[in-house]
């Protein structure tokens, strides 16, 4: 089915991009500068969050003919989001779920402010000049967009893992007998910051994948794309529900130490699923890209059939690396099971990400995914070592700001092999074609 069938014409799957985009880099920025290790000041923070959606605007009027109406829709969208986090802003500190009047000057307030800095960065965008991109590419950007998003809150929960905080709130779907999303800003300090930041982030990254997965549905795509789509919307939901019960143990808005049930199988397993979660986004980020469905030649090549093997073989066994990772960084077992096979995977990563590198020269795509795999996978082992070392050396004692990130930047890295291991072997079987060895 030639691709531009499948994209309809007037869509929205731009102004979805942009205003999602904008809004988690919104987020990205509040949630680095609120870390108790950075600290930074609130004003800043708001001054750079402010600037993000100025730049959401100008990449706006940049990238699509919509000029500043497209502004005012993208800051509308990025007002909607950020709602989520808005009510933190707006709750007395002293009584749950209790708005302040402030709200009701505030949400016209904040909505006019949106729409104005995207209008204000789309007029700026169209004076630098417009170069707009294709219709088909808006989708596989937004599928990147909320693959970044789910990095962003992986290394959030990896902090979560690394400060010892998963249990600093103590009920869940609520915080602290709050509504999750009317929890004061006051009150997310130390570790209830840690832990009740990850999971806005998680319903920032649920309504962003059931946007997506709704919006691929409603497109003519092939029916094994539109269940790439399902199956990230179920592995999210999936997700949330177990880093939910990893709390409670079972389903309570009870706050009484003695009816909740901390979990610590489901926190291993809700560590290993949000990063398959993260390798099925960007599966379903290749799927809906406009090369995988146009008719482009394949590269003939002897060692294709090789490095297709390899390629299948690596995602499975870092599957295996993450699970045993995940255990040892939740119950501190199986360290030299998991450096026996961090030696093989990583060997593997590095041979597979060169041939694919140095064998495809006329595969842009291959060529660069495979350096980036061989570069992370040296990376991952520098830092591995790195976590080794400084979690070794503080036996006992409360995590330090160096083991906070090392042991985050670590488990973070493993993500993103993963990551590239699936983009890397989707790819490797799409454009290449094995042919049998030249007789000798
Ligand atoms: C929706 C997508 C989500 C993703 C992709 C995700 C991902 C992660 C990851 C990767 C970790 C680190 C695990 C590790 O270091 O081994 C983590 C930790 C954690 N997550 Fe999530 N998470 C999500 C949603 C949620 C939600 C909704 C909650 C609700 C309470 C939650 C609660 C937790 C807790 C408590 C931890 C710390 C576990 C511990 O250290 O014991 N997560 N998450």
């Amino acid at each position: 089915m030639p691709h531009t069938k499948q994209v309809r014409a007037g869509n929205n799957h731009d102004i979805l991009a942009l205003g999602f985009g904008t809004t988690i880099a919104m987020w990205a920025i509040g949630y680095f500068c609120r870390l108790p290790v950075i600290g930074a000041p609130p004003a800043v923070a708001g001054v750079l969050m402010l600037i993000a959606l100025l730049a959401g605007g100008y990449a706006g009027g940049r990238t699509t003919r919509r000029g500043v109406l497209g502004g005012v829709w993208l800051g509308g969208v990025a007002w909607l989001l950020n709602l989520l986090i808005l009510g933190s802003l707006l709750t007395a500190s002293d009584s749950p779920n209790q708005m302040l009047p402030s709200a009701l000057v505030w949400l016209p307030g904040s909505l006019l402010a949106f729409i104005t800095l995207g209008a204000l960065g789309a007029a700026l965008g169209r004076l630098g000049g417009v170069r707009p991109a294709p219709d088909q590419e808006w989708l596989p950007r937004f599928a990147c967009i909320a693959a970044a998003a789910t990095l962003l809150l992986i290394i959030a929960g990896g902090l979560v893992t690394s400060a010892e905080e998963g249990l600093a709130v103590v009920d869940w779907p609520n915080s602290f007998g709050y509504n999750m999303f009317l929890y004061p800003l006051s009150r997310m300090t130390g570790g209830i910051f840690y832990e009740h930041a990850h999971r806005l982030l998680g319903s920032l990254v649920g309504l962003t994948t059931l946007v997506l997965a709704s919006t691929v549905q409603a497109g003519r795509w092939p029916r094994w794309v539109k269940g790439t789509a399902w199956a990230a919307l179920g592995l999210v939901l999936v997700q949330g529900l177990l880093g939910g019960l990893r709390v409670t143990g079972i389903f309570t808005l009870s706050t009484d130490p003695n009816v909740v049930m901390p979990n610590i199988y489901l926190a291993i397993t809700h560590g290993v699923v949000g990063q398959v979660f993260f390798g099925v986004l960007i599966a379903l980020m290749v799927f809906l890209a406009r090369d995988w469905h146009a008719d482009i030649a394949r590269t003939k090549s002897p060692v294709a059939a090789t490095d297709i093997g390899l390629s299948r073989v690596l995602p499975g066994l870092l599957v295996v690396q993450l699970v045993l990772g995940a255990i040892l960084r939740h119950v501190f077992f199986g360290l030299q099971i998991h450096i026996m096979l961090a030696v093989i995977v990583l060997t593997l990563a590095v041979v597979t990400g060169v041939r694919a590198w140095g064998n495809y020269p006329v595969q842009p795509r291959l060529a660069k995914a495979g350096l980036v795999l061989s570069l992370a996978a040296l990376l991952q082992l520098v830092l591995g070592l790195a976590a080794l070392f400084a979690t070794g050396a503080n036996l006992g004692l409360a995590p330090t700001a160096w083991n906070l990130v090392l042991a985050t930047a670590h488990q973070s890295t493993g993500a993103l092999i993963l990551a590239l291991s699936v983009y890397l072997m989707l790819w490797l079987t799409r454009l290449l074609e094995p042919v049998p060895p030249p007789a000798s």
